[in-house]
């Protein structure tokens, strides 16, 4: 039987980065995100007797042996749950470029999760699938509720599992996210993960994380835009300043991406509701109220270095397709 999933990207509003515990991907702080409806990655899998080894295609291709492999363990683990011995068949699309801040990890592991369990026989709720997609990619956790999503955590495996906020319709809030670069980037959030604690800011990042996260669940629960742009600017500015004083520094920013903030920060002090977040990459996601979307991403497509800009709304969960 094959089974379908679809499961879009998140932006997080609180980072998470750095992990507790790198194996099971228990996140140093609790983290806040929205689903990005428009960008999607769908896959399906099916578990075939007749396999010799478990078969991969992601966007037309066999994936490179490290992301073969990471995909492998999660189907182990699906395996070790239900009992399924077969080996799969695994075809995976996305609409969106991976590796550049816009957190394909996220969707793939997310759409993978679910439609894995399902095609194994397993019948998870969703706080099981969250935290299963966990231990794939941290952030796919936050893929799997809808809208608007806290992912909590803890010492223990069972405290590390995300739940929504607000649905999608909660807030008509928008993500123009301005693309500098379709380049995969050089070190990936896994390894980056494992840097975190070489900064010496990291430890006053994550003591603070608390209060961030309040505030932010003040914003969207009162939809309150300048808080919530103070709160994301501020939680973005303090992981890109662990990530760029770890051992050795990660700078992910190119010259097109700062002189994308200083223009966001103009505009905003102009009146407009518009707000910027980085991830693990040089693209820019300029948060703004819906009704300034157009206005922003036309704003943003006048800019030089600005490659093309895509514009998403708040989205569902992850979702079996028929
Ligand atoms: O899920 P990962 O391992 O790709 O880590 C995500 C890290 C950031 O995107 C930079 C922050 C976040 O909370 O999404």
């Amino acid at each position: 039987m094959i089974v379908t999933a679809r499961a879009h990207p998140n932006i997080a509003l609180i980072k998470y980065w750095g992990n507790r515990d790198d194996a099971l991907r228990l996140p140093a702080n609790a983290s806040i995100s929205i689903n990005l409806a428009g960008l999607e990655t769908v896959t399906s899998v099916s578990f075939e007797p007749g396999l010799p080894a478990d078969r991969i295609e992601i966007d037309g291709l066999p994936p490179a042996r490290a992301a073969a492999d990471r995909v492998v363990r999660h189907l182990d683990r699906v395996r070790a749950l239900s009992g399924q011995g077969a080996c799969a068949r695994v075809v995976s699309r996305s609409n969106f470029p991976a590796g550049t801040g816009i957190a394909s990890s996220a969707s793939a592991f997310a759409a993978l999760t679910v439609a894995a369990s399902a095609a194994s026989g397993l019948s998870l709720t969703e706080g099981d699938l969250s935290r299963l997609a966990r231990v794939g990619s941290g952030s796919a956790a936050r893929s799997i509720p809808d809208g608007f999503v806290e992912l909590a955590t803890g010492p223990h495996d069972k405290d590390a599992c995300a739940y929504s906020l607000a649905g999608p319709g909660h807030w008509d809030v928008a993500d123009c996210i301005a693309l500098v670069s379709r380049e995969a980037k050089s070190v990936g959030s896994s390894d980056g993960h494992r840097l975190a604690t070489t900064s010496p800011l990291q430890s006053a990042r994550v003591e603070d994380a608390p209060r961030r996260m309040e505030l932010c669940r003040k914003a969207i629960r009162e939809r309150d835009f300048p808080l919530l742009a103070e709160i994301v600017e501020l939680d973005c500015l303090l992981m890109h300043a662990v990530m760029m004083t770890s051992r050795p520094p990660l700078v992910y920013w190119q010259p097109a991406t700062v002189d994308i903030l200083r223009e966001i920060r103009a505009w905003r002090a102009d009146g407009l509701p518009v707000a910027f977040t980085i991830d693990a990459g040089p693209n820019v996601h300029c948060l703004c109220e819906g009704g300034a979307a157009e206005e922003i991403a036309s704003r943003l497509r006048q800019l030089p270095g600005v490659a093309q800009v895509l514009v998403c709304h708040p989205g569902e969960g992850a979702s079996l397709l028929p």
